[in-house]
C-alpha cells in the first residue's frame, strides 16, 4: 500500500488532504489524474447500469434531506457503532473490533461501550441547536424518497431499478487504509423495485452481475469473491446481504454490498410520510415492491481497480511501474510522443494531437528521453503511446506502442483515430 499511496501522490492521482495545512486525517483528494480514473469508474458503472439497460433509470438526489428520513429509515436509532475509549493511551476503538476487556494497543482500561451514530448532523439557517438536518449517510434513502415521483413521471414497469451516484458522508469511528474508509465519500447505487415472489432470483442475479462487473474492468478473478453475510450480521433493514470482497495488501475486504432490503423502505416512508408507495400492475393490483439493493463505494471500487492494475516490471533492463488499468479507466487514453523536436515531426506530431484530444483525454509530451516519456505514460496507466519519427512521415504513418506488452504497431495516420476507437471505445 506504501507503495500505491507514494505513486498516487507522485503522479497526481490522490492527494492528502489540506496538505498545506499539515492535513486532515482521513480525507484524499483526487488530483489531475485520480479525477479523470474516477470519473472514469463513475462513467463505466452509469453506462452498464443505467445507459446499457432498458429496465434501470437515474437520479441525482440532494444530500441534505428532511430529517424525518432518517427517523424513518432507521438511521437515527440504528446507525450506530459501538464505541470504546483507552483510559491510558486515549486510544478509540470501535466495540466490534474489541476481543477482551483490555485495550489492544497498550493492555490500558477501556470505558464502557457507548452507542455512536455515524451520521454529521448540521444546522439549517443562522441559529444553531434549530433545524438540524443530517449530512446523507447513503445515497439510497434519496432514492426510496423518490419512488412515487419516478413512477408518476416515466413509463417504468416492474422489475425496474432506481440508480444514482453521490456523496456520502459518515463520521467513522476507525477510518483509514487510505481511501478504503473515509469520512467523505461516494457511492453508486441501485434500487432494483421486484415483485416479492422475484426478490430471491433478482438478489442472487445481481450478487452474480456485481462480481462479474469488476472481472470485466480487469480485476483479477482469483482477488475478488462474494462473502454472503451471516443472518446475525445483517443490517437492520436486510433479509440477506452478500458482499463483493476485493484481497486488499491490507485483507478481504468489501467493495460492494448486494442486499434484499425487502419491502422495509418503502413501507417505513409510508409510515411517516403518508404517502402511498405502491406499484399498481396491469391488473390494477397495489403492489408493496421488494428492493434488491447493489450498493458500492466509488472511491474503494477506485482503489481496487489501482491496486490490481499495479505492476512492478522490466522494460529492457530498467525497472518500470506500470498500471495495467483497462482502456475505459485510464485517466489518459493516448499519449503523443514526436522523437525529436525539430519539424516537420513535431509539427506533424501537434497536428495529430489535435486531431484526437475532443474525442478522448490525449497528452502530448516532447521532454525528455523517449524511455522517460514512456515511463511516465506507463505510471498513469495510458495503453497507447504514438510516436513520430522522421520515417513515419515519408510513409504517412505512426507507431503505437503498447502499454502491457510494449509491442510496437506501425498504423497509417489516416486509420489512427478509427485504430484507436476500436479499442477504447
Ligand atoms: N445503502 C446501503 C449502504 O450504504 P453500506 O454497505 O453501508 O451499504 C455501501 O455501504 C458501500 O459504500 C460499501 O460497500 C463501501 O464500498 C462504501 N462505503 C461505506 N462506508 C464507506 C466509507 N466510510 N468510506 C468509503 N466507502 C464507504
Amino acid at each position: 500500500m506504501r507503495e500505491i499511496v507514494a505513486l498516487c501522490k507522485r503522479r497526481g492521482l490522490i492527494f492528502p488532504g489540506s496538505e498545506i495545512y499539515g492535513g486532515m486525517a482521513n480525507t484524499w483528494d483526487y488530483g489531475p489524474y485520480g479525477v479523470l480514473l474516477k470519473n472514469n469508474v463513475k462513467r463505466a458503472w452509469w453506462e452498464d447500469m443505467v445507459m446499457k439497460r432498458a429496465d434501470v433509470v437515474g437520479l441525482d438526489s440532494s444530500i441534505l434531506m428532511n430529517p424525518k428520513v432518517w427517523e424513518a429509515s432507521g438511521h437515527l436509532k440504528e446507525f450506530t457503532d459501538p464505541m470504546v475509549d483507552c483510559k491510558a493511551c486515549k486510544k478509540r476503538f470501535k466495540g466490534d473490533d474489541i476481543t477482551g476487556d483490555k485495550c489492544p494497543a497498550c493492555g490500558g482500561e477501556l470505558t464502557e461501550a457507548k452507542q455512536f451514530n455515524l451520521m454529521f448532523k448540521t444546522n439549517v439557517g443562522p441559529v444553531d441547536g434549530e433545524n438540524i438536518a443530517y449530512l446523507r449517510p447513503e445515497t439510497a434513502q434519496g432514492i426510496f424518497v423518490n419512488f412515487k415521483n419516478v413512477l408518476d413521471s416515466t413509463r417504468v414497469k416492474m422489475p425496474f431499478g432506481i440508480a444514482q451516484i453521490g456523496k456520502a458522508f459518515r463520521n467513522e469511528i476507525t477510518p483509514g487504509n487510505f481511501t478504503f474508509r473515509t469520512l467523505e465519500f461516494e457511492q453508486f447505487e441501485m434500487e432494483y423495485f421486484v415483485y416479492p415472489d422475484k426478490a430471491d432470483e433478482a438478489f442472487s442475479e445481481w450478487t452474480q452481475a456485481r462480481l462479474g462487473w469488476y472481472i470485466g474492468l480487469g480485476i483479477n478473478p482469483s482477488k475478488i469473491k462474494l462473502q454472503p453475510h451471516p443472518e446475525s450480521d445483517l443490517a437492520h433493514y436486510a433479509k440477506a446481504v452478500t458482499d463483493v470482497e476485493y484481497e486488499f495488501p491490507f485483507g478481504w475486504s468489501e467493495l460492494e454490498g448486494v442486499a434484499n432490503r425487502t419491502d422495509y423502505d418503502l413501507k417505513q416512508h409510508e409510515k411517516f410520510s403518508g404517502e402511498t408507495l405502491r406499484y399498481t400492475d396491469d391488473e390494477g393490483n397495489k403492489v408493496e415492491p421488494y428492493v434488491i439493493e447493489p450498493s458500492g463505494g466509488v472511491d474503494r471500487a477506485t482503489l481496487a481497480f489501482l491496486v490490481d492494475s499495479y505492476a512492478v516490471d522490466k522494460a529492457g533492463d530498467e525497472e518500470r511501474v506500470v498500471l495495467r488499468l483497462h482502456p475505459r479507466l485510464a485517466p489518459i487514453k493516448v499519449a503523443i510522443l514526436p522523437l525529436v523536436k525539430k519539424d516537420p515531426v513535431a509539427p506533424k506530431a501537434k497536428e495529430i494531437y489535435e486531431s484526437l484530444k475532443g474525442k478522448w483525454f490525449v497528452e502530448y509530451d516532447e521532454s525528455g528521453t523517449i524511455g522517460k516519456r514512456y515511463r511516465r505514460q506507463d505510471e498513469i496507466g495510458t495503453p497507447f503511446c504514438v510516436t513520430v519519427d522522421f520515417e513515419n512521415l515519408e510513409t504517412d504513418s505512426v507507431t503505437v506502442r503498447l502499454r502491457d506488452d510494449m509491442k510496437q504497431e506501425v498504423v497509417a495516420i489516416s486509420e489512427l483515430a478509427n485504430w484507436l476507437s476500436s479499442r477504447l471505445g
